[in-house]
């Protein structure tokens, strides 16, 4: 018996199929009740007991030898099969469908393109920052709140490593390393430590711009800040500046621009004042330019930051702030047409 389980074994060795009905012969021919192997069982049953001992391994491993070997024949056919009918080179390719780019990508692309026609150079830094570029380099005084564990994501202490919480940081590594002119424009991400909500994100996006040099002044500043309102909301727009406080400015104020959903005369959006606020700016604090190694006797300059996302709402009046980052292809779909 054992030599007809190995001559079993040679003849499966060399089975072969050319199609469905093949296999299927073949399975009928070794595995089926009155199949070759099926044969050896029933005479497997006949035997002494000391020759079953001896049998039953080679014989059991024969069976599911022949089964294997049978299914990789069918699978073989399958795979075949499926290649040949789908390839059709005649066939006109599927559209590829395209993607958009994320609102606030092209909102923070435009706002770059704006001051890269001032002759502004995009500058970057990293989003894992140490206290020095975020805070004291800037004028932070050592107990400004911004400092304190409600604002910032501390990820270590002393020395303090944490997410930068603006992108004011890096002006600071720029002038530490580069004598004016310094006319850069920094856009970045910035993490702060807010409850997430619709008006309100533990992480968004500022645009930071900065430029020292000699004879740079408050006026000079303000020209900018018309010129960039009107080409990113219309020749309309009106600017008007606010006194306002940041360590890092003197003296410092906020921009508002006239509302561009009722063109100043009030509504809800602009809480019926006819205006918006959207940036931060001022006159860079000597202290600031000082610590980074700026002479300020000699140079002045301003500096302007502002929110990607808030000018993004104020573009296209997306209501609630989550949807920036929530991937629904719905909501970014509808910016197709935008660039
Ligand atoms: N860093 C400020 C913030 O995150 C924004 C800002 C205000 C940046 C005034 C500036 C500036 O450069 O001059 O709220």
């Amino acid at each position: 018996m054992l030599e007809k389980i190995n001559a079993l074994k040679a003849e499966i060795d060399q089975l072969a199929a050319s199609n469905a009905a093949d296999v299927e012969a073949l399975r009928i021919k070794y595995l089926s009740k009155k199949g070759a192997v099926s044969e050896l069982m029933n005479e497997f049953r006949t035997l002494s007991p000391e020759e079953k001992r001896e049998l039953g391994a080679p014989l059991n491993e024969l069976k599911n030898y022949a089964t294997e070997r049978i299914n990789a024949l069918r699978e073989a056919l399958a795979n075949n099969e499926s290649e040949v009918s789908d390839l059709d080179m005649s066939r006109t390719a599927s559209p590829i469908k395209l993607g958009t780019r994320h609102p606030l990508s092209v909102v923070r692309n435009e706002i770059v393109s704006i001051f890269s026609r001032l002759g502004y150079s995009i500058a970057e830094g990293p989003e894992i920052e140490d206290d020095w570029h975020v805070f004291s380099s800037l004028n932070f005084a050592a107990d400004h709140p911004a400092r304190d564990m409600q604002d910032t994501f501390f990820i270590q202490r002393n020395p303090d490593v944490l997410l930068r919480t603006h992108t004011s940081s890096v002006q600071s590594r720029v002038m530490e390393k580069t004598q004016p002119p310094v006319r850069i424009i920094c856009p970045g991400r910035v993490y702060r430590n807010e409850a997430i909500s619709a008006r309100a994100h533990c992480f968004f996006h500022q645009v930071e711009a900065l430029y020292v040099d000699e004879n740079v002044s408050f006026a000079d500043l303000k020209q900018t800040l018309l010129y960039f309102a009107q080409e990113m909301f219309g020749p309309e727009t009106k600017i008007r500046l606010r006194p306002s406080y940041f360590p890092f400015t003197e003296p410092s104020a906020e921009m508002d621009i006239s509302c561009n959903l009722c063109g100043g005369k009030g509504c809800s959006f602009c809480k019926h004042t006819g205006w918006v606020e959207i940036l931060g700016c001022g006159m860079v604090d000597p202290n600031v330019l000082d610590a980074c190694g700026i002479d300020s006797k000699k140079y002045t300059g301003f500096a302007l930051g502002m929110g990607v996302e808030r000018i993004t709402n104020l573009k296209y009046q997306v209501k609630d702030l989550r949807m920036f980052s929530e991937n629904d292809t719905r909501f970014l779909e509808e910016f197709t047409a935008a660039h």
